[in-house]
């Protein structure tokens, strides 16, 4: 009894907050000070009843939210939380499923089993692919590569699982002089330093020039990775994948793609000619959180090579049971899948009941509407703002990335861009983040939300066009 209060009291509490979030105010005003001492305080001696505890809970965090689920959060990469996504992920806690294994969860398995085929038949990846439900892009560019990282030392004769790194053939990984920082960190998780790792060029937009790649892949030889990029975080833009996959494969390299919000281009039939030949990568990661909109955390990794996958992450020990295809009822070679096997973690959240519903909910073509959309505004918030004299977009519009510049006749463009940004911030209407792009300061956009509307790019653009304006008089 106690908990269906709790329950019910979080429902009312969600059903209002999600009613206002187009009116809240998208940054809080609250100050840290305020927040712990609204949620700090000594741990309770004794219990306390549920719905009280969620109560307090809600009175004292929502002061402190950024709603990042509204349709005027434009920071980070930051996807809203489709209303079926919502729902499923209530209902992934109340059945607190564990999807490390099929005898712990046979619904949570099939589940995450049909989401990841319909994933690769809606991103045109190899259908035999592997997939794993991971915590976002960082984990699944580490997930990717631990795969990738087995590939090509097996290949040179090296078992990277069982006699680890030292005294290994020496492992060469390339990267576009833009690469996410994600991957750099996933590099380093799996033994490979920073300064190890080889630059090359990349053009004005932040894409990997082939002909760098080509002499970097010429200079050397032993096993390699190549690690490509789908949306920069910055420009949005692409690598040229086909001529990348081509000189990759020559040379007998794997090709990793980091595609966080980017690979979801695929799903849409007018941007898919970005990314043409990403198909032809070895590995693949990405985010549901971002761009597919299912509340955080949510990654995702797909391999080419099931085998280098299950092979970097797969764990045994006698107690870890697998179920085989009889006893599970269904005919060989079907066994059933094992969550495990393709995730660095071993017990995990029932991550496929979301990407499920938003899959489902919005079928084939309300995620390209959605990628469309998105897409659409960020281009009516580009026009909107460079008809504005003192300001200068930076980037080629080409996805749903937004970099603007304040360039004052002969003021400081970095301190007038900087002052802009924080008085859009302070005026709380919409919210986004800064960056430094080729040594200039900008703002950054990031439409990524599924409920945004042409109305909330306008009012955010009359935003910062007032911002700009003060800044620079
Ligand atoms: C290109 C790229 N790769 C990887 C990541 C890391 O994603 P996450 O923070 O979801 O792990 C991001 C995040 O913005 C990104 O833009």
């Amino acid at each position: 009894m106690a908990d269906e209060d709790a329950l019910g009291r979080a429902l009312a509490i969600a059903r209002a907050y999600i009613a206002s979030r187009g009116d809240r105010a998208v940054w809080p005003a609250t100050t840290l000070d305020e927040l712990r001492l609204a949620l700090g305080g000594d741990l309770p001696a004794h219990p306390i009843d549920p719905a009280t505890v969620i109560d307090a809970l809600a009175r004292a965090a929502e002061p402190g939210l950024v709603t990042t689920t509204g349709p005027r959060y434009f920071g980070f990469v930051t996807g809203g939380a489709l209303p079926a996504t919502v729902a499923a992920e209530w209902l992934a806690a109340a059945w607190d499923q564990n999807a490390a294994l099929y005898v712990m969860s046979p619904a949570a398995a099939v589940v995450e089993e049909v989401a990841g085929a319909w994933l690769l038949d809606l991103l045109h990846l190899p259908r035999a692919s592997s997939v794993g439900f991971v915590t976002g892009c960082h984990l699944a560019n580490f997930t990717a590569l631990a795969a990738a990282r087995h590939d090509v030392l097996r290949r040179a004769g090296w078992d990277v699982e069982a006699d680890g790194l030292q005294g290994a053939p020496r492992l060469r990984v390339i990267v576009g002089d833009e690469v996410h920082v994600s991957v750099i960190g996933a590099l380093r998780y799996l033994g490979i330093g920073t300064n190890q790792i080889e630059r090359v060029d990349a053009d004005g937009q932040g894409r990997m020039r082939p002909e760098s790649l080509a002499s970097a892949l010429g200079g050397g030889e032993g096993p390699t990775i190549v690690c490509a990029q789908a949306g920069n975080v910055n420009t949005g833009a692409f690598d040229p994948f086909e001529k990348i996959a081509e000189l990759t494969h020559a040379h007998g390299a794997w090709l990793h793609v980091d595609g966080a919000f980017g690979l979801w281009a695929v799903a849409s039939p007018s941007l898919r000619r970005h990314v043409a030949g990403i198909e032809r990568a070895d590995s693949w990661a990405t985010d549901a959180h971002k761009w597919l909109n299912v509340p955080y955390d949510s990654g995702l990794v797909f391999v080419a090579h099931p085998e280098a996958h299950r092979a970097a992450m797969s764990q045994g020990a006698a107690y870890l049971m697998r179920t085989s295809s009889e006893a599970s009822g269904a005919p060989p070679p079907l066994a059933p899948r094992e969550g495990m096997d393709w995730t660095p973690e071993s017990s995990r959240r029932a991550r496929g009941f979301p990407v499920y519903a938003a899959l489902r909910s919005l079928g084939r073509s309300g995620v390209a509407d959605m990628i469309d959309r998105c897409c659409r505004l960020a281009r009516r918030f580009a026009d909107r703002l460079r008809a504005e004299p003192s300001i200068r977009i930076l980037n080629d519009v080409v996805l749903n990335q937004v970099l603007v510049r304040v360039e004052p006749p002969g003021g400081d463009a970095d301190a007038a861009t900087r002052d802009a940004l924080k008085r859009v911030q302070d005026e709380r209407i919409c919210w986004l983040g800064g960056t430094r792009w080729h040594n200039m300061d900008a703002m950054r956009i990031s439409v990524s939300n599924w409920s945004t509307t042409e109305e909330d790019i306008d009012r955010s653009a009359d935003s910062i066009l007032r911002a700009v304006r003060q800044a620079v008089s």
